[in-house]
Parts: structure tokens; C-alpha cells; sequence
């Protein structure tokens, strides 16, 4: 299979000496990315404290971002991470008022499931789909759950453990019939699975820049469609969440006539900086060209998985996942740890090994991760 980004490869120096499969964790360390994070210590040093400068880098950030998922840069909100984003939009919905339902699957990340759990006192009830490892059928199941009762339907795009992706226009569409709303989860699919807010009909989502998006932890990006937006008033907020956060007004509560209401206090400069670098880079490849690319090493990574007989827990069908394919193993923890010995770096969750390319990784390096996974588990 050849590698249409091989030029691309010098920008990623740990490539040079280990193969770095882990983007459903923390993709690998770019050179534009430590430039952005090297200027912006040097404006920190030589100018002190430059608010145009870091109020620029959020802007520009959120403006990658909007272009990435085809949204505009002020229907985006900037928060610390998903889970923060997600209680946000739960602080704005009312479940007392005969739609308690939240639906979501016991495969979405649990973090998600926590913030929507949280919500029972105020009312809202969870239904959980029960999801299967390495399913084609959870959008259908999730669609069946949702009815008159429900309030929002709560998907994760691409699941962290199996990699499986939600068909989201087949649950948004249950959500819209239903009169409820749709939030995703966009974390392990933003930056390797095309996303089109208008033409999917996206209501919410959010996606920190951690994994695909090729970042750092500490910022989470939240769209929310403009009509709703004004229809939304989170009690979470502070300053940033303001028409003019600069106004400094304590008595006058005024919530941002888009997703910007759902800021809240200083924004995470540094990881703006670092976004808005990891991004532009991601966009200038364009995410449809990676995600074929990827579906391309999903389909090798399965067929030597196969010929190896290991057991895979993601979807058979390449079109069925995102980049992720978990293999089930014993001891994952101790294995992740003996893979970066024999210079791969996957991540384990529960009892699977995720291995999770990114543009940059070759076939081979797929297969030979799957080879050392192999050797050292039998
Ligand atoms: C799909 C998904 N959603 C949410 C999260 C958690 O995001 P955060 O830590 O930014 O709240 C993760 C983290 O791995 C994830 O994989």
C-alpha cells in the first residue's frame, strides 16, 4: 500500500525511531506544533502578558476548527475538555418538563455517561443502549431507544475502545422525529472522519485536540447549531461566555447570541496555540484524504490481525470503524508498556491493545505492530 503523505513524515521526529500508533490517545509530536508552543513562550517572555496575541490564537483555533467540521468560527465555543462541553449543554436542558429521557450506549465514553448521570437529581432519567464491542447495528439500536420521552440522544462518532463509528445522520434522525436533540462525541472521530455539521444536520458536538486532532489535553472545541444556541442558556459560565467579555460588568448577565455562551473563564491559551498549529496542518491535508487513507490501513491492519489469529474486538468491515482496531489481549496494560520496548506505542484500555494510525504511519508500521503484538503475546 503506498503512503500518499510520506513527505509529511519529517515533521513527526519520533517517527524516525519509534512507530507511534496511539491517535485514540495522544497523537504524536509535530514541529509546527512545538513552534506554536515555542512562540508562545517567547511572546510570554518578551511581551509579558499580549491578550490581542492569545485572544488571536483562540480565535484562529476555533476558525480551523469551524473549517474542519464546515461550521462558522462563532458557532464554536471554547472549553477545558468534552466533559466540561457536555456538562455545559446539560446545565442548559431542562428534564422535568416531560422529557427526562437521556439516551446514550454503554459503549460511549464513560465520562459522557458520568455527566449525563449526574443530571438524575434534576430529573433526567439514562437509558442505555447496550452496545456491542465490534458492532455494525448500534445506530439502529440507538434510534429504536429514542422516543417522545427523550430529551437528547448522547453518541459518541467513533468509539474509544472498539473504534466502531455511530452512523450519526440514522440517530439525529431519530432524534429530530422524536422532537429531541442529538449530542456527539466527536473525540476519537475529529481530525481522521470527515465531519459536515450542516449536511449531517449536527445539533451539538464536541472534540478535544488531544488525539486525531493532533494536540495537547486542556481545550475542547463545542459546536452548537446557531438557532439553538440562542435557545440554550447554560448555567455554567463566566466572562467568556458574555456578549462583550471585556465589558466587566458583575450586575448585567448577558449570554453570547451563539455557541460562544457556553464560554466560560479564561480560555486555555497555550492549547489554543498548539490546536490552531495541529489543525491548519490537518486541513491543508484535508480530513476526507486521511480518512480514506486510514480506511485503507483499517483493511491491512484486519487482514494481517486475521492471518495472525488475533481477536479482534473492532467492526470487520473497514467502513464500519474509525482508525482505531483493538485487538483483545491479556495483560493490555503490562503489554502496552513491552510494545514500546519493541518501539511501538499503542494504548491499552480494559483487555484490548488499540491500535490507532494516523496519516503519518505507514502500513507497515501497522503490521509490524501487529507482528510484535503477536510475538510477545504467544
Ligand atoms: C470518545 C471520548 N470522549 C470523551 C473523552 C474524554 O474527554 P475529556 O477528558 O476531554 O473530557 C475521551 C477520552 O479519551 C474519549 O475518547
Amino acid at each position: 500500500m503506498t503512503h500518499p503523505f510520506t513527505s509529511y513524515r519529517k515533521l513527526f521526529p519520533i517517527l524516525a525511531e519509534t512507530a507511534q500508533l496511539s491517535s485514540c490517545s495522544q497523537s504524536a509530536l509535530s514541529l509546527p506544533v512545538r513552534q506554536a508552543i515555542d512562540d508562545y513562550l517567547a511572546v510570554w517572555q518578551q511581551r509579558g502578558a499580549d491578550w490581542g496575541y492569545w485572544m488571536e490564537q483562540v480565535a484562529l483555533a476555533c476558525a480551523e476548527f469551524a473549517r474542519m467540521i464546515h461550521a462558522d468560527a462563532e458557532d464554536i465555543a471554547v472549553l477545558g475538555s468534552v466533559s466540561d462541553a457536555a456538562s455545559s449543554i446539560a446545565s442548559s436542558l431542562r428534564f422535568d418538563a416531560g422529557r427526562p429521557e437521556v439516551v446514550t450506549t454503554t459503549l460511549d465514553f464513560p465520562s459522557l455517561c458520568h455527566v449525563w448521570l449526574a443530571q438524575q437529581p434534576r430529573g433526567a432519567k439514562i437509558r442505555f443502549v447496550e452496545a456491542q464491542a465490534g458492532s455494525t447495528g448500534t445506530s439502529a439500536q440507538i434510534a429504536r431507544a429514542v422516543n417522545a420521552q427523550t430529551a437528547l440522544v448522547s453518541v459518541s462518532h467513533a468509539c474509544f475502545y472498539d473504534g466502531q463509528l455511530v452512523d450519526i445522520a440514522t440517530t439525529g434522525q431519530a432524534a429530530r422525529e422524536n422532537g429531541a436533540l442529538q449530542f456527539v462525541d466527536a473525540y476519537q472521530s475529529a481530525g481522521a472522519v470527515a465531519i459536515d455539521v450542516g449536511a449531517q444536520q449536527i445539533d451539538i458536538l464536541a472534540a478535544g485536540a488531544q488525539k486525531y486532532l493532533l494536540g495537547i489535553p486542556g481545550i475542547a472545541f463545542l459546536y452548537v447549531r446557531r438557532e439553538l444556541a440562542r435557545q440554550l442558556t447554560p448555567a455554567v459560565t463566566g466572562w467568556f461566555g458574555r456578549v462583550n467579555p471585556f465589558a466587566f460588568s458583575p450586575t448585567q448577565l448577558d449570554f453570547a447570541d451563539s455557541a460562544a455562551r457556553f464560554n466560560t473563564g479564561t480560555p486555555p491559551m497555550m492549547c489554543a496555540a498548539v490546536a490552531r498549529a495541529s489543525m491548519a496542518l490537518l486541513n491543508e491535508i484535508g480530513v476526507p484524504e486521511i480518512q480514506a487513507y486510514l480506511a485503507g490501513l483499517s483493511a491491512v491492519a484486519l487482514e494481517e490481525a486475521a492471518r495472525l489469529g488475533l481477536e479482534v474486538a473492532s467492526p470487520a468491515d473497514p467502513a464500519a470503524k474509525g482508525s482505531n482496531t483493538a485487538i483483545r489481549v491479556p495483560g493490555a496494560a503490562q503489554l502496552e508498556a513491552r510494545m514500546l520496548q519493541a518501539g511501538y506505542v499503542v494504548s491499552a484500555r480494559n483487555d484490548v491493545i488499540r491500535i490507532a494510525p494516523h496519516f503519518y504511519n505507514t502500513a507497515d508500521e501497522v503490521v509490524g505492530a501487529l507482528r510484535a503484538l503477536h510475538r510477545l503475546t504467544h
